[in-house]
């Protein structure tokens, strides 16, 4: 099925197919990006991003200039109609009569979907609250692929904030493509929520990255998620956990990668950067090119419909039970309607649609 007119909202909506062709024109991108390239030429690109960002939303900007695009937009709510009280529908629905293509970074989990509803333009997810940020995993999967050759085959190591790192529950849903092993390391409190492993994908978890890391080819550091922890002493519990310095880098491969989507506070020092297997700069850089291609695809300015349909999804929704996360958009913006998928009658088991927690009525939602 072609890209063009789609929305990237979860990782998950691009098939293994879909995915190599954007890194394939990643690489074609690269050739384009000093070369004056008219390819989105007349678009206007809208950013919305309600939390900070530095890579995200300059890269974006970047790709879409480096094509010769225009881009208009909001970094911080406070000078938006957000401050008023808008809501995300109407945000969109106003951005997508300026605009071609829309941006999108919010702090609820399932913000992304709820923009897509409303937007008939294509919408892109740069992150919704703890949930998935599937444009930073097209850049990881391009890192790999350049510093390995290939993403089949490596033991990937994902270290640090599991549970609220939204660029590691994208990645992990990508990488159930590719015939990886992967170990998650993190201390209990933040290791990865279950409903994040695709049926049949299998992780390793361990809280120890000495005990693991002699044997891993990538090892995916994150930052913890300060912003996401309701009770700040919780999170003095958990920082600082895991710092990469050269004293355990020596127990590694020596070709073993080393990835972090940034920004880093404390897990991988300084010293660190000027070893070669430290990738994470080069890994912001791929984010450029890696846009480039997205935004291409999805404008129409590359032909993608040789790509093949996916398989058909039989979902069966229930719409009469509202969401009880409280980082859902589904709980916090009362005029979305529920969308929970019926996994199970018997026990009744619900998993929603917007920010994919699992939810067994009776019994509290996980924390
Ligand atoms: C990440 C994010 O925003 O989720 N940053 C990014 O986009 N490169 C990671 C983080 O904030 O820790």
């Amino acid at each position: 099925m072609s890209l063009q007119g789609r929305d990237l909202i979860n990782i998950s909506d691009f098939s293994l197919e879909e995915l190599v062709f954007i890194l394939d024109q990643a690489e074609e991108m690269e050739r384009l990006l000093h070369r004056d390239s008219r390819l989105l030429a007349g678009r206007v690109l809208a950013t919305a991003f309600y939390e900070p960002s530095t890579r995200t939303r300059l890269s974006f900007e970047a790709a879409m200039l480096r094509l010769d695009g225009g881009v208009i937009g909001f970094a911080d709510p406070r000078t938006s109609s957000v401050s008023k009280g808008e809501t995300i529908a109407d945000t969109v629905r106003i951005l997508e009569s300026y605009a071609d293509v829309i941006v999108m970074r919010h702090w609820l989990e399932g913000a992304a979907q709820v923009a897509a509803d409303y937007a008939q333009i294509p919408l892109i997810n740069a992150g919704d609250g703890g949930h998935q940020h599937p444009t930073q995993t097209l850049t990881d999967l391009f890192t790999i692929r350049r510093g390995r050759g290939q993403v089949a085959g490596a033991h990937i190591g994902l270290c640090g904030d599991l549970k609220f790192g939204r660029t590691v529950h994208s990645l992990l849903t990508a990488l159930r493509h590719f015939d990886v092993r992967i170990t998650c390391i993190a201390p209990d409190s933040l290791q990865l929520p279950e409903h994040y492993l695709h049926p049949g994908q299998t992780v390793q978890r361990t809280a120890d990255l000495a005990e693991v890391i002699s044997d891993l080819d990538v090892l995916y550091m994150t930052r913890i998620q300060k912003e996401r922890f309701a009770d700040p002493s919780e999170y003095e519990a958990v920082r600082g956990t895991y710092v990469l310095d050269p004293v355990l880098l020596s127990r590694a491969k020596p070709e073993m990668l080393i990835l972090h989507p940034l920004p880093r506070v404390d897990e991988i020092s300084y010293q660190v950067d000027a070893d070669r297997r430290a990738a994470y700069f080069g890994q912001a850089a791929y984010g450029v090119p890696v846009r480039m291609a997205l935004l291409a695809a999805l404008l129409g300015r590359i032909d993608s419909s040789h790509l093949p349909d996916p398989p058909p999804r039989q979902i069966q929704y229930r719409h009469d039970l509202r969401c009880p996360n409280s980082r859902c958009v589904n709980f916090a913006e009362p005029y979305t309607e529920p969308r929970m998928e019926l996994l199970s009658e018997e026990p009744l088991v619900l998993k929603c649609g917007y920010c994919e927690q699992e939810w067994r009525p009776g019994k509290p939602p996980a924390s």
